[in-house]
């Protein structure tokens, strides 16, 4: 039987891994699930980010997914064991791949508040490459810009300079996009980078992990639908987050709304 990957995130971020594992794996059978209701997660605390993991892969185990990608770098830190525990299939994430991408002494890591505060990557990163300088900044406000598509005004470029600002300082060698939303904001963060910066996008080194279940070959996304084997959830506004997936897609998708299991709200 053929693998079905069950992928989840807050919201749109969780698309630039979906197009890696399809730039790389082809048409492969996806459920997307994107927790509208309750993005951004980045602010939440482990607690809340924890019941909210619980929830989603009991969903996503009744659609039997038989691999997870936590398409979320805040589960990712602080709730990889409920996804784990809970799912019963082999589960891959975001930050184990970025580690293994690092080839550099002094790195950032931008990411979520939630993320920072777990230390997670600094972790995963010296526990591969003892050493390594590890600076983490938290960007709290890039998730809400990038979810209202407001990419183009003046302050998500200040607020940009302002992340990178002690990243620069310590003369980093490598940028980590350890928040799955900041890729789709690559191109800004390209533009403010010395040339000489490698930026890292973790869902590239995931990609290739999943060469385990897909082997090795590489597609590319140009089939007239790529995402023709994709069933896309969202938690609220379903005709709303269609619209938003649009710009990032190019297609506009269908997308049901669901409810996940337990009721219990999580504000
Ligand atoms: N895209 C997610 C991450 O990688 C969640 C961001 C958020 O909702 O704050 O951390």
């Amino acid at each position: 039987m053929n693998p079905r990957i069950g992928l989840f995130d807050s919201g749109v971020g969780g698309f630039t891994v979906l197009k890696q594992l399809l730039q790389k794996h082809g048409d492969i059978s996806c459920v997307y699930l994107a927790d509208t209701a309750r993005v951004p997660y980045g602010n939440k605390s482990p607690k809340q980010i924890r019941t909210i993991a619980h929830e989603v892969v009991h969903w996503l185990k009744e659609d039997n997914v038989s691999a997870v990608v936590v398409a979320c770098n805040t589960t990712n830190s602080l709730a990889l064991d409920v996804v784990q525990n809970i799912s019963q299939v082999p589960v891959f994430g975001l930050i184990k791949a970025a580690a293994h991408m690092i080839d550099k002494d002094c790195v950032g890591v931008l990411a979520t508040s939630a993320t920072v505060k777990s230390n997670e990557y600094k972790k995963q990163i010296q526990a591969l490459r003892p050493g390594t300088i590890v600076i983490e900044q938290s960007c709290p406000a890039f998730v809400p810009m990038i979810e209202s598509g407001n990419l183009f005004v003046p302050e998500l470029r200040e607020l940009a300079i302002q992340y990178l600002k002690p990243l620069l300082d310590a003369r980093v060698q490598a940028v980590v996009l350890g928040c799955s939303h900041y890729p789709l904001i690559h191109s800004l963060l390209l533009d403010l980078l010395p040339p000489d910066v490698r930026i890292i996008d973790p869902a590239v080194g995931l990609a290739r992990q999943m060469d385990v279940l897909f082997g090795q070959s590489t597609h590319n996304l140009n089939s007239p639908n790529p995402f023709a084997n994709t069933r896309f959830c969202a938690t609220s506004d379903p005709e709303g987050f269609a619209q938003q997936a649009t710009t990032w897609l190019g297609q506009c998708p269908e997308v049901e709304l669901v409810t996940l299991r337990s009721k219990a709200y999580v504000s």
